[in-house]
């Protein structure tokens, strides 16, 4: 079932000049997880930090980093990265052949194990791993930068993903990345998302903003849960997504 909602607050969109600094106040304002987009310039067409910077941001709070690797091959990056201070690892279900073998080395490695969705990866690329994760990462943007607009389609693979993970009776996260706002954020909680991922939106406007867009995100994230008038999606086709 749906668990609490959490937002995650990606330092993607944080000054790169005082980062220990942006978490801290990130995570004071109320965000609930820090998401560290590992960018490898190969997978994804931009370069961004390392386990070493992980490292360096571990003692500036203790909530979960959340790491998301966009990068292939991932499995030379698990052990790093599980040492640097990750509380949960995603790799990307196309970035790499042996993504059943890399989920249980992110186990191995004593984490939690993520799988992340690109846009155009269809539900049953990882349908049969879904017994062996914590997190599904659905993106809402094509990976490699911040700030870009969510992609409505992928409402219906968050919505599929909801009843797959449902009825399979395990405790998931289902976790949306990629554009999300207090727009955004409302659609993709009102299908079933329980993680919302945010980098522009937590960030916006310096440290003194970051407790008003973080409780923003948050109110807009429940009400599209309750289904307030205009902020919950329309059902959508579960057949046609995992198609
Ligand atoms: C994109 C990253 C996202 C990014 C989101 O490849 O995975 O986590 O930081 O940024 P916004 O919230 O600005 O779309
Ligand atoms: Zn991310």
């Amino acid at each position: 079932m749906q668990q609490g909602l959490r937002i995650a607050a990606s330092v993607l969109a944080a000054d790169f000049s005082r980062l220990g600094e942006e978490v801290r106040a990130i995570a004071d304002a109320g965000a609930d997880w820090l998401h560290v987009d590992v960018m490898d310039g190969h997978f994804v067409p931009n370069l961004t930090i390392g386990a070493g910077v992980v490292a360096a941001l571990r003692p500036h709070s203790t909530r979960p980093f959340d790491v998301h690797l966009m990068v292939t091959p991932p499995d030379p990056y698990v052990e790093p990265f599980a040492e640097a201070g990750a509380d949960c690892i995603t790799v990307h279900a196309e970035a790499g052949a042996h993504l059943h073998r890399t989920l249980q080395r992110i186990k191995g490695a004593g984490k939690r194990a993520g799988v992340a969705l690109n846009p155009a990866t269809p539900v049953s690329a990882i349908e049969p791993v879904l017994g062996d994760v914590d997190l599904v990462l659905v993106m809402s943007v094509n990976p490699g930068f911040g700030g870009q607009t969510f992609i409505a389609s992928q409402l219906g693979k968050i919505e599929a993903l909801r009843a797959l993970i449902d009825a399979g009776g395990r405790a998931v996260d289902l976790s949306v990345d990629g554009g999300i706002d207090e727009r955004t954020a409302g659609l993709a909680a009102g299908v079933g998302a329980d993680v919302l991922v945010a980098g522009s939106a937590s960030f916006a406007g310096g440290p003194s903003a970051y407790p008003g867009n973080v409780a923003r995100l948050r109110a807009a994230g429940e009400a599209g849960r309750t289904g307030s008038p205009g902020t919950r999606a329309r059902p959508r086709s579960i057949g046609a997504a995992v198609s």
